[in-house]
């Protein structure tokens, strides 16, 4: 059983009206746990759509999305928040970081929802923010920090809270190349210790560094590069991977 999979998945906004977006027009994608996917396409085609779909914080218009084989359409809002904190870390182009708590509060809120006592929350982080060289800048609040330094903190709680699916919206987009190569290392270290992460970007140089790169153009999938030259028709893909 793949870890997600988009079956035939439509994400229509404005149904039936002159500005009607098709922003994923029947997608079907598997992404087996472990794989390092990088998701890719021009500005518009529909990559944020995907992610807020495959991070449960939307849900497909029509059609089926299956995370460990579970339909997650047919949970409830409170299932899919729950689902959330305890498989899923993001990182966004805009950090999200709380700005009134501290650098390390904001590493050790997710694990307040998985039951995970203070103290042991606060040597995660501390250990987070270490693993991130930004440990120095624990009691600061994240307006005191850098762009970078900001992403470095988004990094190291989803380091702390070890979920076992990272997601990350152009989460290089506003940093120089030097502090974008840093932030991929440090998703890639997480990759090598399990976490199945899903990049999203506009830059090929980027989603090079992918092991899959899976690119988008108007809400469909034009290019897999686990397809590449594959003879396998886009409806049996799931299926094949499966067995
Ligand atoms: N809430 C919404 N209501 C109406 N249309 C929307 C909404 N959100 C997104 N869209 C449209 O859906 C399409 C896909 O948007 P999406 O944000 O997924 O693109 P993207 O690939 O992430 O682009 P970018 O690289 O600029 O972030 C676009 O045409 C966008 O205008
Ligand atoms: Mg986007």
């Amino acid at each position: 059983m793949s870890l997600i999979e988009l079956k035939d998945v439509y994400k229509i906004y404005n149904e039936g009206q002159e500005s009607q977006v098709n922003a994923l027009d029947g997608v079907s994608l598997a992404i087996e746990r472990g794989e390092f996917v990088a998701v890719i396409g021009t500005s518009g085609s529909g990559k944020s759509t995907m992610m807020n779909i495959l991070g449960c914080l939307d849900i497909p218009t029509r059609g089926v999305y299956l995370l460990d084989g579970q339909p997650v359409g047919e949970k409830s809002q409170r299932e899919l928040s729950d689902l959330r904190s305890r498989r899923i870390s993001f990182i966004f182009q805009g950090y999200n970081l709380i700005p009134s708590l501290k650098v390390w509060e904001n590493v050790a809120l997710p694990m307040a929802y998985q039951h995970i006592s203070l103290q042991e929350r606060k040597e995660r982080a501390l250990a987070a923010l270490k693993a991130v060289e930004i440990d120095a800048k624990a009691e600061n609040k994240p307006g005191q920090l850098s762009g970078g330094q900001q992403q470095r903190v988004a990094i190291a709680r989803a380091m702390a809270t070890r979920s076992p699916i990272l997601m990350a919206d152009e989460p290089t987009g506003a940093l120089d190349s030097k502090t974008g190569a840093q932030v991929l290392a440090l998703m890639r270290q997480l990759n090598a210790q399990g976490t199945t992460v899903i990049l999203i970007t506009h830059d090929n140089g980027i989603a090079a560094q992918a092991d899959r790169t899976v690119r988008v153009m108007d809400g469909h999938i034009v290019h897999d590069s686990l397809w590449d030259g594959a003879l396998v028709p886009a409806e049996g893909r799931a299926e094949v991977r499966a067995s």
